[in-house]
């Protein structure tokens, strides 16, 4: 890192992004991470460790990723009490930042390797209601059998969406017959919700890429790594997420190694016929910088030269914005959010497009709130309290 002037700028920025960590995302989710976010924050030597890091790995969920998963080794410590996911049992307490923060200089070397040179590698398979969703408002565009692409796959879980279960929180209502595991989510905000379960239009190709793919059948350290990513209090989608494992164990689809913003178009095109390929995103745009966004779009648009694209984005609103995607919502209160995500769809055939915000929902998908209109601008969301009032956005590396 360069100058003092620099560091001293790239530490504000730091605890400005693991404060907002704390207060959007962990608030009502995880209790400890709530805590520990404060702990970073004011803490020079984690801050330090994180400066380290290259730019793009000091994020608030890498970082207690790779704590989680040297916690999990060593269950005897006295921060593995605060982990449920381990068994711990110990109600978060004024000791936990100690205990934290003497865990993170007993493994500092190790912590530094992992933050170096481990991925973010979250696979939130909850987001495939929005998938649902995405593919279901598609498939009413261009009726019949679609394929899907999902770009920055991680472990590829998501491809297997319509094998799930799916309930609406307070409601019996659920799909798929055998499912290894059925996701939840609540409903918010008074649109409509039958969008998210319901019949699907027929898969007939389903592949991932991603820059660093998760390689479950092939690296046994990848499950783990994945695991890490679960938080302290979330026994459940522990389970979950390893039932997902388990599926793609026994019924892999291929994720390959490729770059969402050179890669693209050839993986497009690569489908076989000429079928609209759903080109599904979760959680990549904030790994993108502008240039990176736009040659990712570029890439959309040179492909729907030759056939259907439809990107399918679960993103956050404010990166959205800053793409060729012209939602006219995104124009609206949403052009500055960060905390939450946008589910859209961008449909793209040669110089036609039609682009449209389906939904807004929490970034793990604890919660989704319909459009109550298809020309639904959001700006009914801040008053119902589903983001902060724009002025105190920033969309940022929340991971
Ligand atoms: C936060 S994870 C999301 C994974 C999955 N989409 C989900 O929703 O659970 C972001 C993924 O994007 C991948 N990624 C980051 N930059 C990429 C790029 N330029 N091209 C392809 N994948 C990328 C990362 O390796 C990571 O697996």
């Amino acid at each position: 890192m360069g100058t003092t002037d620099e560091r001293e700028a790239e530490l504000r920025y730091l605890q400005q992004l693991f404060r907002m960590f704390g207060r959007t995302q962990c608030r009502g989710r995880s209790p400890l991470y709530a805590l520990l976010s404060e702990t970073v924050a004011e803490d020079g030597a984690l801050l330090r460790l994180l400066l380290e890091t290259p730019a793009q790995q000091r994020r608030p969920s890498l970082l207690f990723a790779a704590v989680n998963h040297l916690v999990r080794a060593r269950p005897d410590h006295l921060l593995a009490a605060y982990y449920p996911i381990h068994g711990g049992r110990r109600a978060v307490d004024d000791e936990a930042p100690s205990a934290f923060r003497a865990f993170c200089a007993g493994h500092r070397d190790e912590l530094h390797d992992l933050l170096t040179n481990r991925a973010t590698q979250t696979n939130e398979i909850r987001r495939c209601f929005a998938l649902r969703l995405g593919v279901r408002r598609i498939a009413r565009h261009w009726p019949g059998p679609v394929a899907l692409l999902e770009v920055g796959a991680s472990a590829g879980l998501n491809l297997h969406f319509d094998s799930y279960a799916y309930r609406l929180s307070g409601q019996p209502a659920a799909t798929a017959d055998d499912a290894p595991v059925t996701l939840t989510t609540t409903v918010r905000g008074g649109g409509p919700a039958d969008g998210l379960l319901g019949g699907l239009p027929r898969v007939v190709h389903r592949s991932g890429a991603d820059l660093d793919p998760v390689d479950l059948a092939g690296d046994p350290a990848a499950g783990p790594w994945l695991e890490a990513f679960i938080w302290p209090e979330q026994v459940r989608e522990l389970a979950t997420l390893r039932g997902a494992m388990e599926l793609a164990g026994r019924r892999p689809f291929p994720v390959v190694r490729a770059n969402a913003c050179h890669d693209t178009a050839r993986l497009i095109a690569e489908v076989p016929g000429d079928i609209p390929v759903v080109v599904f995103t979760a959680s990549l745009l904030s790994y993108l910088d502008a240039e990176g966004r736009a040659r990712f779009t570029d890439q959309l648009t040179t492909a729907a030269r030759d056939r259907r694209v439809a990107w399918l984005f679960t993103e956050a609103p404010g990166l959205v914005a800053r793409t060729d995607v012209a939602a006219p919502s995104l124009s609206g209160p949403l052009h500055e959010v960060g905390e939450i995500y946008a589910v859209g769809t961008s449909l793209r055939s040669g110089s036609t497009r039609v682009d449209e915000v389906l939904a807004l929902a929490d970034p793990y998908v604890e919660w989704i709130a319909p459009a109550r209109t298809h020309d639904d601008d959001f700006s009914w969301a801040a008053a119902e309290g589903l983001h902060p009032a724009p002025e105190n956005h920033r969309a940022g590396r929340t991971g």
